[in-house]
Order: C-alpha cells, then sequence, then structure tokens
C-alpha cells in the first residue's frame, strides 16, 4: 500500500481527493490545522469509506512540526500538497498571510522531502497563473502573465520553486472547482464568506441573499458575461490520483490543466443552476469586477492523454450536489 501525505487533507478538494485515493487502494495521511476547515469533513470521509482516516494536525510551514510528521510515518511514496489560502480578496488585502503561507508551506514541504528522500509532489496550482491568456483553450505552454492578485503570484512562485528543486513534481492548473460529494458528508467548509459564484447563487437559493450581482455583461463573450471552466470537485479529485499513478512512473516536471475544455458563461452557469434544481435566482446586472478575465477554459490534450483522465460528470450535476451542498450544510 502505498503512503500518500496529504497537506490540506481536510479541505475542500482534500477531503474528496483522500476518497478517491482510499477507493484507489492508497493509504493516505492528512496533514491539516484545519485553519479553514472543519473537523467534519474528517468524519464525513470516514463515513464515506466506513473507515478510519489518519489526521495529523499540524502546521505546515512549521518545520519542527513537519520534521515529527515525517520521521514518524517512515517511509512517504509522494505528497499532494493542498494547503494554502485561497481567498483572491483577501490575498489583496493581506498580501504578506499569502506570501507567509503559501510559500512558506512549500518551502517546508520541500526541505523535508529532501531531508527524507521522498521524490514526488504533486502541487495545487490554478489557471490563474495564465492571467489572461492570447490563446484559447489555454494549453500549458502558454506564458504566465503578470499575476492578479497576491494569491495568483503565490502560485507562479511555487511553480518555479519546484523547477528549482530536484524532485518529481506536477503542477496541477485546476480551473473552476464546482459541487461537492453525491452523499454531501464532504464539502466547502471555510470559515470566509463566498467570493466565488457557485457557492453564491447557492447562498441565493436558500435565501443568505436576496439576489446575485453578474459583474459585467458587455464582454466581448455571446451573452456578454464572463466565461470559464467549471470542473465538478470529483472528477478533480481524481484528477490526483492518476497524477499520483503517472508520477511514481515518471520522473522530472509537469505541469497539467485540470479542467473540462468547456466553456461556460455567468447567465449560463445561473440557468443550468435554477433548471436541474427547479428553483428561480434572483440576479442583477452589475459593473465589471475589477481584475477580471473575459475568457478563460482549458485545453485538456495533455491531461486527457498523459494522465488518461477526462472529466465523466456534467455542470448540471455539480450544480445539483453545489445546490444539496448548501441546504444540508
Ligand atoms: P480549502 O481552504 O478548503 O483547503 C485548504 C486546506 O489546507 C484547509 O483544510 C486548511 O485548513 C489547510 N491549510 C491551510 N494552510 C495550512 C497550513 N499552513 N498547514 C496545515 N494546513 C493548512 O481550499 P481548497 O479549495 O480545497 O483548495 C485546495 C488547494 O487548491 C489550495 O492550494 C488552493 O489554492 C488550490 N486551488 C483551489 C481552487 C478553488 O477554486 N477552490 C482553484 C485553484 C486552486
Ligand atoms: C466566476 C465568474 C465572475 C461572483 C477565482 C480565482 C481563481 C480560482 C477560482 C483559485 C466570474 C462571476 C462571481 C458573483 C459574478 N481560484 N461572478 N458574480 O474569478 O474565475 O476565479 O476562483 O485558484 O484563482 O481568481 O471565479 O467564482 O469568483 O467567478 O458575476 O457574485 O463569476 O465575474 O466571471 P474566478 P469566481
Amino acid at each position: 500500500m502505498r503512503k500518500i501525505l496529504v497537506t490540506g487533507g481536510a479541505g475542500y478538494i482534500g477531503s474528496h481527493t483522500i476518497v478517491e485515493l482510499i477507493t484507489a487502494g492508497y493509504t493516505p495521511i492528512i496533514v491539516d490545522n484545519l485553519c479553514n476547515t472543519s473537523h467534519k469533513n474528517i468524519d464525513g470521509i470516514e463515513s464515506i469509506i466506513d473507515a478510519k482516516v489518519k489526521w495529523r494536525n499540524a502546521d505546515c510551514t512549521n518545520k519542527y512540526a513537519m520534521d515529527k510528521v515525517f520521521s514518524e510515518e517512515g517511509k512517504i511514496d509522494g505528497i499532494i500538497h493542498f494547503a494554502a489560502h485561497k481567498s483572491v480578496e483577501e490575498s489583496v488585502k493581506n498580501p504578506q498571510k499569502y506570501y507567509d503561507n503559501n510559500i512558506g508551506s512549500l518551502k517546508v514541504v520541500l526541505k523535508c522531502m529532501q531531508e527524507n528522500e521522498v521524490k514526488n509532489i504533486i502541487f495545487s496550482s490554478s489557471c490563474t497563473v495564465y492571467g489572461m491568456p492570447d490563446v484559447l483553450p489555454v494549453d500549458e505552454n502558454a506564458p504566465f502573465k503578470k499575476a492578479e492578485s497576491p494569491y495568483g503570484e503565490t502560485k507562479q512562485i511555487c511553480e518555479e520553486m519546484l523547477k528549482s528543486d530536484n524532485c518529481n513534481s506536477v503542477a496541477l492548473r485546476y480551473f473552476n472547482p464546482i459541487g461537492s460529494h453525491p452523499t454531501t458528508l464532504i464539502g466547502d467548509c471555510s470559515a470566509d464568506r463566498p467570493s466565488n459564484l457557485v457557492p453564491i447563487i447557492a447562498e441565493c437559493a436558500i435565501g443568505k441573499r436576496e439576489y446575485i450581482t453578474i459583474f459585467g455583461d458587455d464582454y466581448n463573450t455571446p451573452d456578454g458575461t464572463c466565461i470559464r471552466d467549471y470542473i465538478h470537485v470529483v472528477d478533480l479529485a481524481k484528477s490526483h490520483v492518476k497524477a499520483m499513478e503517472f508520477l511514481i512512473k515518471n520522473r522530472g516536471k509537469h505541469a497539467f490543466n485540470v479542467g473540462t475544455g468547456i466553456g461556460v458563461s455567468v447567465l449560463e452557469a445561473v440557468k443550468a443552476f435554477e433548471k436541474i434544481n427547479n428553483l428561480k435566482i434572483n440576479y442583477s446586472i452589475g459593473p465589471r469586477r475589477s481584475g477580471d478575465i473575459e475568457e478563460i477554459y482549458a485545453n485538456v490534450n495533455l491531461v486527457n492523454i498523459k494522465l488518461d483522465w477526462e472529466p465523466k460528470e456534467i455542470l448540471e450535476k455539480a450544480m445539483k450536489s453545489a445546490w444539496d451542498w448548501e441546504k444540508k450544510k
């Protein structure tokens, strides 16, 4: 049984990945200080898999705490590094918090890997590294543009750190993860008020908000609203299992887009949520949000071929699970 250390494994994407790793026969160890999640996700994982999962409460930026984890866990076959702060908005207000945690945690993890001869790491990157791409769908060779936020900058810096280290690495560049596990036992337990589109739509549906403001309808897109590539979190979680299998067989540095390859506008997203859940969402058109990119969606040829991965879930199913999670949480 291969042992995988999963930093941030109690978070939104991490918890879904833990379930998929166990299903695929790996033994994951969660390292998470619960700074942006809840123990409920660990309970939820255990209910889904009907077994215990090992969780170590440690801060990945603390070298002493991470030394203890590495030495006590013995042979580790690979790392999946999710642990980071993820709010674009907060990163603009408090950049240092993002540099310290996002860059600091990877620095400690890479050092521990070197000292303990652990070679393989999968890193949670983001399509934000591309900025506004010149060519769509965007592929992995597109240049990194100037980051729109300190959060985006940390992802660019972390990818550079991986390149200059002697580890084997896969950077998975997620597009827009949405939805939840069909059991509704795990999900996004972040303490922050959501700023992402789909959780906001769900909050409107349940009555926490009166309406959603659509940020601009005068973009150069068919219906004037921005276009994104929304990927079901369960599909995204499965890409990590494929990436780990790949990394164990293939040394070197790799980066893959993880999206559906399909561009969906904000209005289409609202309509898909309404249709599958049979309800009405109030919305109004507001001004553009500063820093928003007009249109981005993934070229997924590389991940299809190299990782033998493709998304299986359709947008409507993701929207249904997002609503189910909102009702349950
Ligand atoms: P999340 O906040 O739900 O999960 C992150 C987890 O890491 C949390 O459980 C948190 O408690 C933990 N954590 C943070 N700093 C830590 C530290 N120093 N030590 C130990 N644990 C720590 O976020 P998520 O949406 O699951 O995102 C996971 C990763 O994916 C992040 O790196 C994020 O930047 C990246 N990502 C997310 C999205 C998205 O839209 N959700 C998109 C692209 C990339
Ligand atoms: C999607 C679309 C908004 C809220 C961010 C990060 C990115 C990545 C994913 C981590 C946009 C529109 C939204 C609202 C709206 N995260 N919108 N009204 O901006 O693509 O990306 O999350 O790496 O780094 O920047 O996602 O969900 O915020 O927005 O009209 O109330 O919905 O303008 O077009 P985004 P999002």
